[in-house]
């Protein structure tokens, strides 16, 4: 069960990309983690032990936060993990300089796509043909926005 945010950092990387090997047919690179350590704000997700059970990243951009990547362990998925850790990104950024968060999930993944409604997060549009695929070449991007003060 998710308990508190934890600060990522270099020496996490190793975990976060066998999660992210397992998790994605087009995962992260390595390098595209250490670039995210030096623009973001990136998070473990951590149970009250201090396991290790997800990460996540955000890139500030003015007033907005923009959701990079949110990852749950095989293990740990469906049991509320990323619920409670988006609550928690919530809480921690409202009444900060931030006011929105912003994502974009491939169409076909229904199941973050249900957890991000299921979270308050609205759609804002589609960029066609946003993602590789390997199934017919490419896929839409669904935008999705959450305000952080509604
Ligand atoms: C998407 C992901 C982050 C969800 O994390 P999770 O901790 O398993 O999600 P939760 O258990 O908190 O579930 C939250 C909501 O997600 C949706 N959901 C979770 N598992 C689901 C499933 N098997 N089928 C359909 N919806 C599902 C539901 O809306 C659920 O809310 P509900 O329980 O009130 O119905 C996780 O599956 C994951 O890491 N997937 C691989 C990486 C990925 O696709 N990340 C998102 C990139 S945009």
């Amino acid at each position: 069960m998710f308990s508190h945010l934890k600060p990522l950092d270099e020496s996490d990387l190793d975990w976060v990309m066998q999660i992210e090997h397992q998790n994605y047919t087009h995962p992260w690179t390595r390098g595209g983690f250490e670039r995210a350590l030096h623009q973001g704000l990136n998070y473990l997700l951590m149970d009250a032990s201090d396991a290790a059970l997800g990460y996540c990243c955000l890139l500030p951009v003015l007033d907005e936060l923009h959701l990079l990547n949110l990852s749950i362990a095989a293990n740990c998925q469906n049991q509320g993990v990323a619920k409670l850790a988006l609550q928690a990104i919530f809480s921690r950024f409202e009444n900060t300089e931030y006011t929105v968060v912003l994502l974009e999930v491939r169409r076909s993944n229904k199941i973050a796509r249900n957890l991000y409604k299921t979270m308050g997060f609205v759609q804002d549009g589609v960029r066609k043909n946003y993602y590789q695929c390997d199934i017919d070449g490419r896929e839409d991007a669904i935008l999705m926005s959450k305000r952080l003060d509604s």
